[in-house]
């Protein structure tokens, strides 16, 4: 760091200082914050508390201060909720208060500041996202017309994985393989393209580009730049790298894939609905002005996040469940060959017959919440919660993982045991019924993606079932389960090996 540039730096803070203990004797006179460690000047919490704010630190910091609290991360406000009541005053009775998103330096860069439907505050461009999204991606119909597509796309796994010797000997990496099925099944949605193997170079690019997108997007070494401004300057080099990363990015989706799209269009016209995929309906709104070329670049970066790394996490939890509980994996098995009859495959029509396929599903995305602490909320205008007064664009997290993990609320939250949704818990669902089960949210800011997510689960978790037993690598009795959380994400810290025999040769 030049000399210059730390003299300003050391004065900013001096001020900053200066200015944030008058605003918070000010502000301690007005309001009745929620309780919190007690913050210092300029840094507020940040150096009490850490930067791995992860939803189990969360739960240790919610036994201590309450099911609501305060914590000051330099000059932002980050309000943690911990309670099914107060979880549903954020997301049902206030969520038009709370219904707004926090982005920061990063995030911003990502969404050309909220451009895009996940991130943008709640208003009018927010509805119109939503509403144009909604027909192209959220619907049964969408199901109906991909559901093959998907089922086909498991099956290929299936075949791979019997083609490839180090599946039943060594093991295998499966997430690889069942990441390309991801794509294959988003991309089919929206381009109606798939690609054939995990080498194919679109697949490399796009591959590389989304992780890099997610590792700058997660990762706390920015944290210090967003919470106090007078530090941006230091992060210059990271945010040009986000820039860099971003452009990239978006230049692969258009020029690759929608433009390609729109070329196919023109000189192959659609005659009916039918045949549209996602883009097509996009673009036509984009045709009738009511989006730009940018608000579609920025749909198709939001389902390449949103859809496909969540639900392939959720997949890759669920595996590793089922193989360090072998009990679980043989009930599965049993009821798809009760159910549906020896060898034959599961179809996502099936998924109402299986029940304990089903519970399995819920229990992982209870245990292993893909987003444990949701999508950061934000309340626009100073609001109430709880009784206390939470000002304006302070950032407010639904510890939903904790939610569903209390043990005053639920029988042994810690073992994985799927029974209890056909016991005990049979009345809830993953779509929001019960303010103590939230995997997806539920209200305004809810996940429209769970219509997909499900059956994706269903599929791709029953074929696995049918056609291997999944096992730990040899001279392994289980996989490692630890958890790597980022700014609001959880998945698997180590991409395990799954030693996979073949159920039938
Ligand atoms: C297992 C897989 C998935 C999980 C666990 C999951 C979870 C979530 C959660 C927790 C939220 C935030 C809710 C809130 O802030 O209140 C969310 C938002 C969202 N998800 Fe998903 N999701 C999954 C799959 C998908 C898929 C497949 C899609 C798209 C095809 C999708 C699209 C979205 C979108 C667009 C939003 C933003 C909604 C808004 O801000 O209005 N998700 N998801």
């Amino acid at each position: 760091m030049d000399l210059l540039l730390l003299e300003k730096t050391l004065l900013g803070l001096f001020a900053a200082t200066v200015v944030a203990t008058i605003v918070s004797k000010l502000r301690g006179k007005k309001f009745k914050l929620p309780p919190g460690p007690i913050p210092v000047p300029v840094f507020g919490n940040w150096l009490q508390v850490g930067d791995d704010l992860n939803h189990r630190n969360l739960s240790d910091y919610a036994k201590k201060f309450g099911n609501i609290f305060l914590l000051r991360m330099g000059q932002r406000n980050l309000v943690v909720v911990s309670s099914p009541e107060l979880a549903k005053d954020v997301l049902h009775t206030q969520g038009v208060e709370f219904g707004s998103r926090t982005r920061n330096v990063v995030f911003d860069i990502f969404t050309g500041k909220g451009q895009d439907m996940v991130f943008t505050v709640y208003g009018e461009h927010w509805r119109k996202m939503r509403r144009i999204m909604t027909v192209p991606f959220f619907t049964n119909k969408v199901v109906q017309q991909y559901r093959q597509g998907w089922e086909a796309e498991a099956a290929a796994v299936v075949d791979d994985v019997k083609k490839n010797p180090d599946s039943a000997t060594t093991g295998i990496v499966l997430r690889r393989r069942l990441q390309l099925m991801m794509y294959n099944n988003m991309y089919r949605i929206m381009f109606d393209t798939r690609f054939e193997s995990e080498d194919d170079p679109m697949f490399v690019k796009l591959r590389a580009l989304n992780g890099e997108r997610s590792r700058l997007a997660q990762s706390f070494d920015y944290n210090y730049g967003d919470f106090i401004p007078i530090l941006r300057p230091l992060l210059k080099g990271y945010l040009n790298i986000c820039k860099e990363v971003k452009d990239r990015r978006l230049k692969l989706f258009k020029d690759h894939f929608v433009d390609m799209r729109k070329k196919l269009a023109s000189t192959k016209p659609m005659d009916n609905d039918g045949l549209k995929c996602a883009i097509d309906h996009i673009l036509d709104a984009q045709q009738k002005g009511e989006i730009n070329e940018d608000n579609v670049l920025y749909i198709v970066e939001n389902i390449n996040v949103a859809a496909i790394e969540t639900t392939l996490w959720s997949i890759e939890w669920g595996i590793a469940e089922l193989v360090n509980n072998p009990e679980v994996q043989r009930k599965v098995r049993e009821e798809m060959e009760r159910v549906l009859g020896a060898g034959v495959q599961v179809t996502e029509p099936d998924m109402v017959k299986l029940p304990y396929l089903q519970a399995v599903i819920k229990e992982t995305l209870r245990l292993r919440m893909a987003i444990p602490l949701l999508v950061p909320h934000m309340n626009l205008q100073d609001a109430k919660l709880g009784g206390f007064d939470i000002p304006a664009e302070s950032k407010i997290l639904v510890n939903a993982w904790w939610l569903a993990n209390n043990p005053a609320q639920w029988n042994k939250p810690e073992e994985f045991r799927p029974e209890r949704f056909l016991e005990e818990e049979s009345k809830v669902e993953a779509n929001g019924n019960d303010f103590r089960y939230l995997p997806f949210g539920v209200g305004r800011r809810s996940c429209p993606g769970i219509i997909l997510a499900l059956p994706i689960l269903g599929i791709t978790l029953g074929r696995l079932v049918q056609n291997f037993h999944l096992l730990p690598p040899p001279g392994h009795s289980k996989l490692d389960t630890t958890e790597k959380g980022g700014q609001f994400s959880l998945h698997i810290l180590n991409h395990s090996t799954i030693l996979m025999n073949p159920t039938s040769l």
